[in-house]
């Protein structure tokens, strides 16, 4: 089964090819905005935690796939909430769907999932674990706005500890060799070991104006609130890193400021309508990313 699971299952070439068919359903999306691909199909997306653009993506993007989506937004709110298991809740929801987008509270759920499952699972965010669609669609991005050739330097910055799309994405670049990684984070919020490689990585505690001046990409990253078992010590690190419109002057003309958003203050508003913002627009790349996907999962293509 076509699972999506872990960045590390995908090699280059799969890469290259969800890159490929993801353009294919951009075209689509930029002509008549609907396939009948799907038709007939089941997506059912199951959240346990909060999601605005992951979900709702998955939605529309199975709804222009020409398929149909049931959705529990609040898995809490699910028999989870009595007591039952992600294996009894998720093996139960594979009788009804045909592939299922899911989000959970903690590492390895996706997984645990997908060994019960009788349709392919899409994880769409495992508590600080991994986030693998989030990752391909900033993938796609980087290919569209720089490509995915060239020698390029990415600055990855905010909550790496807990921040899973960062975990995801680091991953993705490794299968191109032109990327090297400045990690900045304050120490508390460090990146763990097996993510980072000191053959082409340096690690930073603040942003300095040699990351500002150096990077292709500065992507930044939410402190995760949720994640914090002592909200003092969350008080005490939101806000440690802003990126203001002062600090992207520093950096080339032609490099671009990411972030998988949501924000909350890491980056400044005065920062939005300038020409390397690369925020709001790229977020809609989550609809033809997770067309494939689901495509793929569906064995469509
Ligand atoms: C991210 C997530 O949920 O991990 N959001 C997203 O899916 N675009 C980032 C975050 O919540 O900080």
């Amino acid at each position: 089964m076509r699972h999506v699971l872990s960045a590390p299952q995908f090699d280059t070439a799969e890469l290259l090819e969800i890159m490929s068919q993801s353009a294919d359903m951009e075209k689509i999306l930029d002509t008549t905005g609907y396939s009948e691909m799907a038709k007939g199909k089941i997506l059912a997306t199951f959240f346990y935690e909060p999601s605005t653009r992951t979900r709702l993506s998955f939605e529309t993007a199975m709804n222009r796939l020409g398929g149909k989506v049931i959705s529990v937004a609040d898995g809490q709110g699910s028999s989870v909430k009595k007591g039952e298991s992600i294996e009894d809740t998720m093996g139960t929801i594979s009788r009804y769907a045909d592939v299922i987008a899911m989000r959970s509270t903690k590492i390895g759920y996706a997984e645990r999932a997908a060994k019960v499952s009788l349709v392919p699972i899409i994880n769409g965010g495992d508590g600080p674990g991994e986030h693998p669609t989030q990752s391909l669609l900033d993938l796609y991005t980087i290919q569209k706005e720089i490509s995915l050739e060239k020698p390029l330097k990415i600055a990855l910055i905010g909550d790496l500890k807990n921040g899973r799309t960062v975990h995801s994405l680091q991953k993705l670049l490794r299968n191109f060799d032109n990327f090297s990684i400045d990690w900045v984070a304050p120490k508390e919020l460090d990146i763990q070991d097996e993510y980072f490689n000191p053959e082409t990585d340096r690690k930073f505690t603040e942003i300095t104006d040699e990351v500002l001046s150096e990077a292709d990409i500065i992507y930044m990253t939410r402190i995760q609130k949720e994640r914090f078992e002592n909200p003092a010590e969350y008080e005490r690190l939101k806000g440690v890193f802003i990126l203001d419109a002062a600090k992207v002057k520093k950096m080339k003309p032609e490099a671009i400021v990411m972030h998988p958003l949501p924000r909350v203050d890491e980056i400044a508003t005065d920062v939005d309508t300038l020409p390397q913002a690369r925020y709001f627009d790229p977020a809609r790349n989550g609809v033809p990313v997770r067309m494939a996907l689901i495509a793929r999962a569906l064995e469509l293509m």
